[in-house]
């Protein structure tokens, strides 16, 4: 993949503005309520009872928190994503089993969390940019599946 010097600055600059930690956290709280089927992956989570009980559910934070940490990662290797990525796509693939659709799931939902979190900041342009980087970050993870 292919980055302009825009699409860059335009991910490094609103990574600047997002509170990982509440992003995180809502992201992964919405992917369980959005797509329930989701919710056999964290069984070890406790309580997923409703979309309260998930919102504030510490593990949910916590593990959402560090999948967009993750994204951080991300954002610091833009020319090189699936060597990032190589070790977290063989534990989601051999370990953990997840369906790479999942990835493009919680990808799109991020989205719509930077864009409620972050309003005007999120413009259509930097909207692209961001979608193009969840697009590539799903393929990455899915990289190793086989
Ligand atoms: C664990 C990243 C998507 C399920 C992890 C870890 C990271 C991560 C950094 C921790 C690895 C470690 O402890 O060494 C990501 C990223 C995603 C993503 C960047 C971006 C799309 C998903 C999705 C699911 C999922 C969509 C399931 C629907 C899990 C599970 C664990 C895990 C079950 C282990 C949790 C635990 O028990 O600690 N992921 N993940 N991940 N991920 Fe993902």
């Amino acid at each position: 993949v292919q980055w302009t010097a825009e699409e860059k600055q335009l991910i490094t600059g609103l990574w600047g503005k997002v509170n990982v930690a509440e992003c995180g956290g809502e992201a992964l709280a919405r992917l369980l309520i959005v797509y329930p089927w989701t919710q056999r992956f964290f069984s070890d989570f406790g309580n997923l009872s409703s979309p309260t009980a998930i919102i504030s559910n510490p593990k949910v934070r916590a593990h959402g928190k560090k999948v967009l940490t993750s994204f951080g990662e991300a954002i610091k290797n833009l020319d090189n994503l699936k060597g990032t990525y190589s070790k977290l796509s063989e534990l989601h693939c051999d370990k953990l089993h997840v369906d790479p659709e999942n990835f493009r799931l919680l990808g799109d939902i991020l989205v719509i969390v930077l864009a409620s979190h972050l309003g005007r900041d999120f413009t259509p342009v930097c909207q692209g940019a961001w979608q193009k980087l969840v697009g590539v970050v799903a393929h990455a993870l899915a990289h190793k599946y086989h």
